[in-house]
């Protein structure tokens, strides 16, 4: 049992899309009546907005924040207030300048209005960091914490990327630092939790769609109640080495918080494993050092000192600095454990995971096939566990996630049948059915390319002559076929036996509705002299595949959806030739560049041509129809 204390110490929020133009009624609430309004060149338009807003009640409006809060900029801008006699401070801005407002605040004891721009989250805190002669300091006190904080999600959606992640993984690790902090409490640890699972969410959608309204929603929820955390309970080594890095070396804030938040959190894992495991959990990585480093770097944020320009002779001073006084952490501060992780920080060094070397249990398991007869087999086995064991540990595999991968093969398995093979299913939406069909198509590059199988094969159709209807009476628009098999050198192939197969107009095969009598769209033709056959059936149409199994379990937990581009399936086989399986796509027709099983190739989307009127065969058809002719090429069998 931990003992905790909670104290509820709150600043007002204000939070949603446009709300800047509720700057105004919120200054009224805390009684200002002479506004001095901070903000920077860059939100110079929100700024005069705000300006109008406050009519009369604007005093004066200062610009020059300054990162790091120096004590000169303080002095000025206390110069301004007096002599316009403010009696209150809007900021709008992000960390500099709310950091400006409360050292205005702390000399005068003005309420403040702050309209954050960032994610730095120091608007929810009553400290503040400022620095004189180099030297950053820190103090606290109730005067510090802004009155109200109005949060306008717009006013976040222009913000760089750079920036949004520089600011995001600044706000990211006030959250962390909180769940290790030794005033924790269970109010902190589920809002730090929280804003973890919004900042990363956030982070990784930002590139997608910067201006996004949910993703910037995120990030700035995050923000805050990361804030929270921030303003609650003392942070660690991390903010003490930002702080040193920052107000002793000029090292911009936010990007120095993004490099050392990985190397801070490696420093102090093994003293709060239990802590790493929930962060882990939160950002839904493995390991959270290594997963905040990669985030970093996925979202394309800076990962080294070095490029920050931080020169490595200074690392000593740093250590020095940063361990001269003693302060609160998991695990003991000491200069040999600093100066390791600054280094490491220094030369961007992903944060090496907590994962046991098991190299010497993959090399028995590898050697346990040594007595294989066949080497094709022993090779194949072996490099598959040697893949196998890399993949357990690189993802820091769990029981309970081995466990859920068993159910999933087993319910694969317990689901197939004679006419229905999910196994099939599901390499096929892993792609890996066209990843073997592509290799397939490389060894024999001048025949038409090969396309995966499907689960709806079904061994020996009815054969049907040439020109024969496959539809049986199927609802559809009329498709007349005009196939030909050629060799390599497009001489035709003779008794080639070609297998047909489609799905009806709502998408189903007829071995999935048992009320079906007899095989439907399917059919054996087999080829004349000159390679040919015809044939009648009608357009095929996009249709799902299965899923009502655990693909379709796998399909929904990722967001994809289940369609097939529309096609025609064949199978030609032909003495002397390398069997042929293969696919053919409608040109224009749905979901050709989504394919659910990714079995797309450009050369077999062909035209299914529009047609009216007399049909080839005399045949009477009402209305459009459609033509494909298709010459497919059959590779040689190797050696004849
Ligand atoms: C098919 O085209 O029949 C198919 C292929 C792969 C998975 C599901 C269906
Ligand atoms: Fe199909």
């Amino acid at each position: 049992m931990k003992p905790f204390v909670h104290e509820v110490r709150s600043t007002r929020i204000v939070f949603g899309s446009g709300t800047v133009s509720q700057v105004r009624a919120e200054v009224e609430r805390v009684g200002g009546n002479r506004v001095l309004l901070l903000a920077s060149e860059r939100l110079d338009d929100v700024a005069r907005r705000v300006g109008e807003s406050l009519g009369p009640s604007l005093a004066a409006r200062f610009d020059g924040a300054a990162m790091h809060t120096p004590v000169e900029v303080t002095e000025r801008a206390l110069e301004v207030l007096r002599s316009h006699s403010a009696d209150c401070v809007v900021a709008i801005g992000g960390g500099s300048t709310t950091g400006l407002s409360k050292a205005l605040a702390a000399r005068t004891n003005v309420p403040q209005v702050i309209v954050p721009t960032t994610y730095s989250g120091s608007e929810v805190t009553a400290v503040l960091g400022e620095t004189r002669e180099g030297r950053k300091t820190t103090r606290s006190a109730p005067e510090i914490r802004p009155e109200t904080v109005v949060y306008d999600v717009d006013l976040t959606l222009g913000l760089p990327v750079p920036l949004s992640v520089t600011s995001a993984v600044n706000a990211l690790a006030h959250a962390v630092e909180a769940l290790y902090s030794p005033q924790a409490e269970p109010v902190t640890d589920a809002i730090a939790l929280d804003a973890i699972t919004r900042l990363s969410r956030g982070l990784r959608a930002l590139s997608a769609d910067p201006s996004d309204v949910d993703t910037r929603a995120d990030l700035l929820t995050g923000a805050w109640l990361a804030g929270t955390c921030l303003g609650s309970v003392g942070m660690g080594l991390h903010h003490k080495l930002c702080h040193t890095l920052g107000g002793s070396f000029g090292l911009p804030h936010a990007q120095t918080h993004t490099v050392v938040l990985p190397h801070a959190m490696a420093y102090n894992a093994p003293a709060v494993p239990e802590v790493m495991e929930r962060i882990a959990g939160a950002l839904g990585v493995p390991d959270a050092p290594a997963g905040v480093f990669d985030l970093i770097a996925e979202v394309g944020g800076p990962t080294s000192l070095r490029a920050l320009d931080f020169p490595l002779e200074d690392v000593p001073l740093a250590v020095e600095l940063a361990t001269a006084r003693a302060y609160p952490n998991p695990r003991e501060v000491t200069s040999p454990g600093v100066a390791g992780l600054l280094s490491d920080a220094w030369h961007g060094r992903r944060p090496a995971s907590r994962v046991p070397d098991l190299g010497w249990l993959t090399a028995e398991v590898v050697a346990s096939f040594d007595a294989t007869p066949d080497p094709r087999t022993r090779a194949l086995l072996a490099d598959l566990v040697r893949r196998l064991h890399s993949y357990a540990t690189e993802n820091d595999l769990t029981q309970t996630e081995w466990r859920r991968a068993i159910d999933f093969l087993t319910r694969t398995g317990q689901i197939s049948s004679a006419v229905r093979q999910e196994f099939v299913l599901l390499s096929d939406t892993l792609g890996l059915s066209s990843v073997v069909d592509a290799l397939t198509n490389s060894r024999t590059p001048g025949s038409t390319p090969s396309a995966v199988l499907g689960p709806f094969y079904v061994d020996g159709p009815p054969a049907a002559p040439s020109g024969a209807d496959l539809a049986s009476g199927a609802a559809g628009i009329p498709l007349w076929a005009d196939i030909h098999v050629t060799d390599p050198d497009g001489m035709p192939v003779e008794d080639a036996v070609v297998d047909v197969w489609q799905a009806d107009d709502d998408g189903f095969y007829d071995i999935q509705l048992p009320d079906l009598d007899g095989p439907v769209l399917r059919a054996r033709f087999t080829t004349d002299e000159a390679g040919r056959f015809t044939f009648w059936s009608i357009l095929p149409s996009a249709y799902p595949i299965p899923d009502d199994g655990p693909v379709g379990e796998m399909l929904a937990a990722t967001g994809r959806h289940q369609y097939r581009a529309p096609h025609l399936h064949f199978m030609i086989s032909a003495p002397g030739h390398e069997r042929l399986v293969t696919q053919l796509f409608v040109a224009g027709g749905d979901h050709l560049d989504s394919d659910a099983v990714f079995g797309v190739k450009e050369e077999l989307v062909v035209d299914f041509r529009p047609a009216t009127g007399a049909t080839p065969d005399g045949r009477p058809v009402e209305g459009p129809w459609r033509r494909l002719d298709f010459t497919f090429r059959l590779a040689r069998t190797t050696g004849s």
